[in-house]
């Protein structure tokens, strides 16, 4: 199984209306209610890929419950740690006359000291068994910026790879718990490493730059241009066709297309080919979480791997 940690999920509400209006009344025709965060986004995607996935992090209160539901109606198994505050939710809402698309994403509560701490200690007890965990998305507030740190080293003991989509100083503490992978997009390479990589070259300097900070590998993801990888393998360039869509989520599907291919055994030139392949589906996809299974199948062969 792979576990994937969620620490700020939410219930990620969407409504569809045939014009929406600021200002004004807006009649909603459809209304998906959805149990999104980074982590459960990439445990959806798994489950597509035809692995078990096992959702842990906190949920508290009426949402909590609410996310929880519908976790399990999706197939995924909950292991999600209860906590005092109401759980995050986020509402979008897509006008589907011209299109546009507009999010509200609620903060997210402030998690306490002795909830980390407690989540800390129940994690250890999905490692043993587990085949690769993943870590993703941004820390709520409350929790310190070594968490995804201290979750990669407890990994590490228990030889299970850590594989790590954060950003800022939780990226970079995580680097020196030697996690098996990190994902930063541009934004993410930026902010850690001061510029945004202006090409392929530079994407691959920013991912060796990383990887000697301590990642066994380092795949930069750079929309629509593809994915650039820093491996022990060596280093390589992935391109699938460009596709229109909604690019949310395009980076938590390449996130669990690269640990199903680890645990699959699979060479790094087909973890990049399935990765690049399901990041277009997952822009293909309207909702962010899983992927447009015909988009995948009609792309896998499509896509570009090439040394770099
Ligand atoms: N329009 C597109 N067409 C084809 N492939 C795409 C497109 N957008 C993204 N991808 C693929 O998905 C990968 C991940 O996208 P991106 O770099 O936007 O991730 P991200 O910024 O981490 O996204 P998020 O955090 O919202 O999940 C890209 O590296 C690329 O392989
Ligand atoms: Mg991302």
């Amino acid at each position: 199984v792979i576990v994937t940690v969620t620490l700020n999920a939410a219930l990620d509400i969407t409504y569809e209306a045939p014009r929406i209006a600021w200002g004004e009344v807006n009649r909603v025709e459809a209304v998906h209610a959805r149990a999104g965060g980074k982590g459960i986004n990439v445990a959806r995607t798994l489950r597509q890929l035809g692995h078990e996935a096992v959702v842990t992090g906190l949920a508290g209160g009426h949402t909590g419950a609410a996310i929880r539901t519908e976790l399990r109606a999706a197939g995924m198994t909950d292991r999600l740690l209860p906590m005092g505050c109401e759980s995050r939710r986020t509402v979008t809402a897509v006008s589907r006359e011209d299109g546009a698309v507009t999010a509200l994403n609620e903060h997210g509560p402030a998690v306490s000291e002795d909830e980390w701490r407690r989540f800390a200690d129940a994690f250890a007890s999905f490692l043993p068994g587990a085949d690769a965990v993943v870590l993703s998305g941004s820390l709520p507030r409350g929790i310190p910026d070594g968490a995804y740190a201290e979750l990669a080293t407890a990994c590490a003991h228990y030889g299970v790879p850590a594989f790590v989509d954060a950003s800022g100083q939780a990226l970079l503490a995580a680097l020196g718990a030697a996690p098996a992978l990190v994902k930063p997009n541009r934004e993410e390479i930026a902010a850690v490493l001061g510029e945004p990589p202006a090409d392929h070259a530079g994407a691959l300097r920013a991912a060796a730059e990383l990887r000697g900070r301590g990642a066994e590998a380092v795949v930069v993801s750079l929309g629509e241009d593809g994915l650039c990888a820093h491996t022990p393998e060596g280093a390589w360039r992935a391109t699938a066709p460009r596709v229109g869509g909604n690019p949310v989520g395009a980076g938590d599907a390449v996130v669990a297309a690269l640990a199903a291919g680890f645990v699959e055994g699979r060479s790094w030139p087909e973890r990049l080919r399935s990765a690049a392949a399901t990041g277009a589906a997952a822009v293909a996809e309207p909702a962010a979480g899983g992927y447009d299974e015909p988009t995948r199948a009609r792309l896998i062969d499509a896509v570009v791997v090439e040394r770099a």
